[in-house]
């Protein structure tokens, strides 16, 4: 059960890389102004294309890379921490990895594996350490006789508890679990699900579960954010975002997802997601989203929408949700389908009809407008 205690916190945080294309130097802005809360107790979801940054801010939120802005862990600003001092705080936050390989050294055992956490950051006594491995490793639904063996000697689901327990071995607040689960079979994939919640509610864990599997997260989130070219562009209860996001990009992605009927597919008309992700080191202006948006107007190009709070909770970044952008001299928001679907057509004021016969995109039909339930455009 979350709480009010914030746990994890960014603000502002920037990640930029530097890069070299086609013989010059430039960069890769990952992470452009990200903001994120993470409540005692909570599963926040982060999703987003490829590329979208989601690695990268956990990264940065983790201290693995250098960034701008501010970080806290549990309300202590641990942003500008030399490395003796925050050592004392990373143990905080963890992390699991899509492959449990990357985390567990193949020819260490699974109980010397697990103790290299408690030799750095405790001064435990051997007998205390082989102890807590025990503790962990039956924790996660493993045999404490597997601390002898190797990582190869067990099944995918086996690693992934096993890195688990590892991650958890210092007693953390957060862990934050990259791709965790993808590589496993679904079967497998629910057990250690299943193996996530439970340790939420034993030992009072937060997550920030990174995930492109949008059942999942789904199924395991309190609340979300959506990643698109290092932005949050959406977030908000998770029930909110899957029931009625407000953000065209968050709309197409959740389109994406394939309806297991094949009737029940054809017959819904699905908004789809146009071309790439743009270029990293050279963000569009305004709306990230604009060249690629269904609905963009002319103000989308131009400036960058502010953050909206949004009605069942969470805000969106998208000038549909502002009262700035106008239609035929109305805001946008208060006009009937009739009068948009005519307004369009013509393109007569300007700005949004122009943007959308622009965008050729296939004719769309009964897509859903964010602030309004269904639309024809
Ligand atoms: N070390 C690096 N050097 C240069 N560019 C990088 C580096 N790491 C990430 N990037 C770039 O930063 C952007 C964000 O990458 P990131 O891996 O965070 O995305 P992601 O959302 O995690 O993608 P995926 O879903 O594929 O894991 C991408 O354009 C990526 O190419
Ligand atoms: S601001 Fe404009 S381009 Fe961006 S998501 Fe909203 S409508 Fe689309
Ligand atoms: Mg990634």
């Amino acid at each position: 059960m979350s709480t009010d205690k914030i746990v994890l916190q960014a603000e502002d945080l920037k990640v930029s890389f530097p890069v070299r294309r086609a013989g010059h130097s430039t960069t890769v802005q990952a992470v452009r102004g990200v903001d994120i809360r993470l409540r005692a107790g909570e599963t926040l979801g982060l999703v987003g294309e490829s590329g979208s940054g989601k690695s990268t801010l956990a990264r940065a939120l983790m201290r693995l890379i250098p960034s701008e802005g501010t970080v806290k862990f549990d309300g202590l600003d641990v942003s500008h921490l030399k490395s003796g001092a925050f050592r004392k705080e990373r143990k905080r936050i963890q992390m699991v990895f899509q492959d449990p390989y990357s985390s567990l050294n193949p020819s260490l055992t699974v109980g010397a594996s697990i103790a290299e956490p408690l030799k750095v950051h405790t001064k435990l006594s051997s007998a205390e350490r082989a102890q807590r491995i025990s503790e962990v490793l039956t924790l996660v639904g493993l045999n404490a006789d597997y601390a002898d063996r190797y990582p190869d000697e067990f099944s995918g689901g086996q690693r992934q508890r096993i890195a688990i327990a590892r991650a958890i071995v210092l007693n953390p607040e957060v862990l934050v679990c990259d791709e965790a689960v993808s590589a496993l079979d679904v079967s497998t994939q629910n057990q250690v699900i299943n193996l996530l919640e439970e340790l939420r509610d034993k030992i009072g864990l937060s997550y920030l579960f990174i995930s492109h599997d949008l059942a999942v997260v789904r199924h395991i989130s309190d609340y979300v954010a959506v990643m698109y070219l290092g932005e949050i562009v959406e977030e908000g209860p998770v029930d909110r975002i899957f029931e009625a996001a407000a953000h065209p990009y968050t709309q197409v992605l959740l389109n994406a997802v394939p309806v297991p009927d094949p009737v029940a597919q054809r017959a819904t008309t699905k908004l789809l997601l146009r071309g790439d992700i743009p270029d990293p080191t050279n963000p569009p202006s305004g709306c990230a989203f604009h060249q690629r948006c269904p609905f963009a107007m002319a103000i989308c190009a131009q400036t960058a929408p502010p953050k909206v709070e949004i009605p069942g909770g969470g805000a969106a970044k998208c000038h549909l949700h502002t009262s700035g952008p106008v239609l035929a001299g109305r805001p946008i928001n208060s006009l009937t389908e009739a009068e948009i679907t005519a307004e369009t057509a013509t393109g007569k004021d300007g700005s949004a009809g122009e943007s959308l016969a622009a965008a050729s995109m296939p004719a769309p039909s009964r897509v859903t407008v964010p602030g309004r339930p269904e639309s024809s455009l």
